[in-house]
């Protein structure tokens, strides 16, 4: 069977082939850790849930605007006024289907053949097929273990050409936990207004910082910035589906209209869940922060007792990064293959780097349980001492 070009042009996801075969080999009976995780495995808090039993019993589930109900793009408009001092309304902020939409659907707006995207690595897995999808081109601007993979505003500078379009920073960043500094950040905002570029600002995992506090891009500038976030992370809120784009109001209209063609809106009862995650009361995301705070502290511990293995502390999201290159032998020479092996012989799952753009790393997720936390990385411990 042949299929459109763009199909071949892209990979599939590398976090999906994990959890795939985790559970092939659960399916067989093993007894699998799974460290791959990339959502929150807590419940979606009560009020929120009962907000959304609340919408289908007043009959709130027909058709919506197509940018999303009013209340909620206003509530999001507000959001961002209260926190960063902006002056956005409704008429800036498109509600979408998860955040993944909505770059999905600034990416079909902005980019074309031969336009140029800077991608800082290591980076979420759907940044860069969805600029190839679009006939663009990700330019991959390094960041480095040894410096806490922070990005630095020259790096990218370095690199931005006639063809440059736009510039994506995650922040923070899926999968090293980094965040970007401030000065650094203000540097970025500066060159995407000196030279005429986008910049799109990813802030998914804002509320989960241990150090410091969140910076956002839209603090700096509001005519080139363009804000992602949603309630999956923060509100524990993957399977809802609900995310947003905040941007100059000529580039939402443009992302409305390529949206009112594909999914229409996002599920109307999400809408006002979403609503009354944005609205209600905010300690439920405090108590997730204080749990993955006393995870992340421990993680940490752990992974200082395996020898050979460096890990950078990360500042916010629920990921570690660290660099297991000095693991690799000549049977195992890149991360895919360490991967597998440690979930083979040592029953953990991790992801490979190599997904993210840095094949001398995995991923260890602590979204998931002390409990869990503790076997699982003593298997990791385990695993990784049977190949030094
Ligand atoms: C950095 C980053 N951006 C966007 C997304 C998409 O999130 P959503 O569930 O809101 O589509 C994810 C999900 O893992 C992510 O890690």
């Amino acid at each position: 069977m042949s299929f459109a070009a763009r199909v071949s042009a892209i990979a599939p996801s590398a976090t999906m082939a994990v959890k795939r075969a985790a559970e092939e080999l659960r399916r067989r009976g093993v007894d699998v850790i799974d460290l791959g995780p990339g959502e929150p495995d807590f419940p979606t808090p009560e009020h929120i849930k009962e907000a959304a039993c609340q919408a289908l019993a007043r009959n709130f589930t027909k058709y919506t605007a197509d940018s999303g109900i009013f209340e909620l793009r206003e509530a999001i408009a507000q959001r961002y006024n209260r926190d960063y001092g902006t002056a956005y309304t409704a008429e800036n902020v498109l509600v979408t289907s998860g955040a993944k939409q909505a770059l999905y659907h600034i990416a079909e707006a902005l980019l074309e053949d031969g336009d140029e995207v800077l991608l800082p690595v290591p980076y979420w897995v759907s940044y860069p097929e969805q600029i190839k999808l679009m006939g663009a081109t990700p330019v991959l601007v390094p960041t480095h273990a040894r410096d806490g993979f922070r990005l630095r505003a020259h790096a990218i500078a370095d690199r931005i050409t006639k063809r440059t379009k736009a510039i994506i920073v995650n922040s923070p960043n899926n999968p090293s936990g980094a965040t970007v500094e401030s000065a650094e950040l203000e540097k970025i905002v500066e060159l995407a207004v000196k030279h005429q570029l986008w910049l799109i600002y990813d802030e998914c995992y804002e509320k989960f910082l241990y150090e410091g506090v969140h910076v956002s891009a839209c603090e700096f500038n509001t005519q080139r910035v363009v804000i992602v976030s949603s309630v999956s992370k923060t509100y524990a809120m993957t399977g809802w589906r609900l995310g947003w784009a905040v941007a100059p109001k000529e580039l939402i209209q443009a992302m409305a209209k390529l949206q009112s063609h594909s999914t229409s809106h996002p599920t109307s009862i999400s809408q006002y869940a979403a609503l009354a995650a944005l609205t209600g009361d905010q300690r439920c995301v405090a108590e997730m922060l204080s749990e993955y705070r006393r995870r992340r502290e421990f993680v940490l511990k752990e992974l200082a007792q395996i020898r050979g293995l460096e890990c950078a502390p990360p500042q916010g999201a629920f990921y570690l990064f660290p660099d297991v290159s000095r693991f690799f032998n000549g049977e195992i020479s890149n991360s895919s293959e360490l991967a597998r092996y440690l979930l083979e012989n040592a029953h953990v799952a991790v992801v490979p780097g190599a997904g993210f753009g840095a094949d001398e790393c995995i991923r260890i997720s602590y979204a998931t349980s002390l409990e869990q936390l503790r076997e699982g990385l003593k298997r990791l411990r385990e695993g990784l001492q049977s190949l030094s």
